[in-house]
């Protein structure tokens, strides 16, 4: 009598998660471009580079877009953002804002 149930809650529930954005958004195919600086998973590799895990996507959203038309103007991110499509930009920001944000350093860490 149990399996029904619980059967019945993953069918509810499911859907349920993919609102709430629990269920994580799918590698997006331009993530190479991005990750020698940002990381695949958004910690950045270089200095001088964000942090993008965790950021909000909205946020990385427009960031993109500024950079794209000049607004923000940096050439390495004019460069990156250049060839993205609309879509594409939708889910670089989607995948790095589902990523762990970093931690902050270690009060007295060497
Ligand atoms: C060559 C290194 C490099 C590459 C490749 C690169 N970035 Fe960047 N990115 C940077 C640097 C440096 C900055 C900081 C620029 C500034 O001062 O505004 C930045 C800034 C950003 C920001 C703004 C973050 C913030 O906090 O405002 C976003 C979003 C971003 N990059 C996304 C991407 C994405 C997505 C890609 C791949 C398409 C990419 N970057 C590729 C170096 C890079």
């Amino acid at each position: 009598m149990r399996k029904p149930v619980a059967l019945l809650s993953v069918l509810v529930l499911a859907p349920l998660g993919t609102w709430a954005g629990t269920v994580p958004p799918p590698r997006p195919a331009q993530l190479g471009l991005c990750a020698a600086c940002h990381g695949a998973d958004g910690h950045a590799r270089i200095p001088g580079a964000p942090n993008l895990a965790g950021q909000s996507s909205a946020y990385l959203l427009q960031a993109l877009r500024a950079y794209r038309s000049g607004q923000r103007d940096v050439a390495v991110m004019r460069a990156a953002a250049g060839p993205l499509t609309a879509r594409d930009m939708q889910a670089l920001a989607r995948w790095y804002s589902a990523q762990s944000p970093c931690k902050p350093p270690q009060a007295g860490s060497p």
